[in-house]
């Protein structure tokens, strides 16, 4: 028992239900149990449920296992098939279900409303419903609605986890932010996780469900803004990092999330951006800033593409080599990885693609997000034969290769940095040409 839980009166003590294992689910459970609350965790998938009752964790999220076995040794984490089984006699329920882009760029609510109406005979009187999957603005109304009871309340509280670090977001976020009409109830959403230290915005539902698109919204806009600054000081022969550390500088701009590289991706900001310009379009605002924030985002892949056809001429007769697959590091997610969408363009051209990510082994080769790309058991294999090798995804083991070892099993020593994680002097010092984003 960590000492908080155990300084925990039992009347702070809740029962707490949480509807979906997935990326938000699972360390919501974690954390929540880990402040001393009863967890009952609801996954519907079987083999899903079936690996976490076998105390397997089917995402990878570092430090995610050590925080559900601790909350399982300590009798207080379940988990359940049935949501509607788990939120019996449940103080709080979280619905963190899926939200996915549905094909018209708005979230496709489906699941959301499906839990919505299979819990809602079972919960108890005074439970407090929580909206924490990331969803449109208007979704505690919808929610609401579907439940359609007056003893029961429902909020919203959306999460800000990042993928990799997940659970340290968890147990220390830079806020809690909670949208809730009564204000209490808003207070209790943001004490179950444990508030000392962090800010408590509680707002209304309205205002909590932008908060989520508008954050997402500024930080991939962040980044296609200096993604572009770094195609600029290609051409102006200026040096990037310098330009970073230096806007980092001033504390109004702070130097986070401000590092170029292949283009921004992942399960949040391409389904947040394109619902966020959807939301506005419905509320009578066309929001072309961020509309143009996309699509400088979609040049970026190309421009990486360019990169590669600039070092080896004629991408049809190439070989190229991709080092990550991966949308970004410390993570298996490839869901709108820019590495996968680049490899995938590079595929398009003609050229043949062999790639090595730490998370993608050759059993995944099937998978149709790969079709038409090599995968390599390692670096090195990915480099064998090519005419360049591109670094796509900031994993650490690229750092640590022996250079001369890749130069040797390659046909063109030539390396595309993506994501400016190699040093250009040691590289070159290799006699490999080095190519990155905004640095010569
Ligand atoms: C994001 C938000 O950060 C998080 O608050 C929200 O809850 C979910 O969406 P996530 O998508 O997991 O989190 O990853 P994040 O670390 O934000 O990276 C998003 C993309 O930006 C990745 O493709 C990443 O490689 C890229 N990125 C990030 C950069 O290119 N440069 C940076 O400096 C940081």
């Amino acid at each position: 028992m960590s000492p908080l839980s155990d300084a925990m009166t039992a009347s702070a003590r809740r029962k707490v239900c949480v509807v979906g294992a997935g990326y938000v689910g699972l360390p919501s459970a974690g954390v929540l149990a880990r402040r001393g609350h009863e967890v009952i965790l609801a996954e519907r998938d079987p083999s899903r449920l079936a690996k976490l009752l076998a105390g397997e964790v089917p995402i990878l999220e570092p430090g995610l296992d050590q925080l559900l076995a601790e909350g399982r040794e300590a009798g207080r984490l379940q988990f359940e098939a049935s949501a509607a089984k788990a939120v019996v006699e449940c103080d709080f329920v979280f619905l963190c279900v899926p939200t996915p882009q549905g094909d018209d760029g708005s979230a496709d609510l489906s699941f959301i409303e499906a839990a919505a109406a299979e819990i809602s005979p079972h919960l108890r009187a005074g439970a407090v419903v929580v909206n924490k999957s990331t969803v449109p603005v208007g979704t505690v109304d919808l929610v609401t609605r579907i439940i359609n009871r007056s003893d029961v309340s429902v909020v919203s509280s959306p999460e800000f986890l990042r993928e990799g670090t997940a659970v340290a977001d968890s147990l220390a976020p830079d806020r809690i932010v909670v949208g809730a009409d009564n204000r209490r109830v808003g207070m209790e959403v943001a004490e179950l996780f444990g508030t000392s230290g962090t800010q408590v915005v509680v707002t209304t539902p309205t205002t909590a469900e932008m908060i989520k698109y508008a954050s997402n919204a500024f930080l991939a806009a962040k980044l296609s803004f200096i993604n572009e600054i770094a195609t600029i000081c290609e051409a102006a022969g200026a040096d990037i990092k310098d330009l970073v550390w230096a806007m980092g500088l001033d504390h109004r701009i702070g130097g986070e999330f401000l590092n170029p590289g292949p283009g921004w991706g992942g399960s949040c900001f391409p389904k947040d951006t394109q619902a966020l310009v959807s939301i506005s379009k419905d509320l009578g605002h066309d929001f072309d800033l961020l509309t143009a924030v996309i699509e400088s985002n979609e040049r970026q892949f190309d421009h990486i593409v360019d990169k590669v056809a600039a070092v080896v001429g004629d991408l049809s007769e190439a070989t190229i080599g991709i080092w990550g697959l991966a949308f970004k590091a410390n993570t298996d997610d490839r869901r709108s990885s820019p590495a996968v969408t680049i490899a995938q363009r590079l595929v398009a051209t003609g050229a043949r693609v062999q790639a090595f990510d730490p998370t993608v082994s050759a059993k995944d080769a099937a998978a149709p997000d790969l079709a038409g790309i090599e995968i390599c058991a390692d670096a090195y294999g990915a480099a064998a034969g090519t005419g360049a090798v591109v670094v796509l995804t900031e994993w650490p083991d690229f750092l640590l290769l022996d250079l001369d070892k890749v130069g040797e099993i390659m046909e063109r020593k030539a390396i595309i940095d993506g994501r400016n994680v190699l040093d250009p002097a040691l590289v070159r010092l290799h006699g490999f040409s080095y190519t990155g984003v905004g640095r010569s």
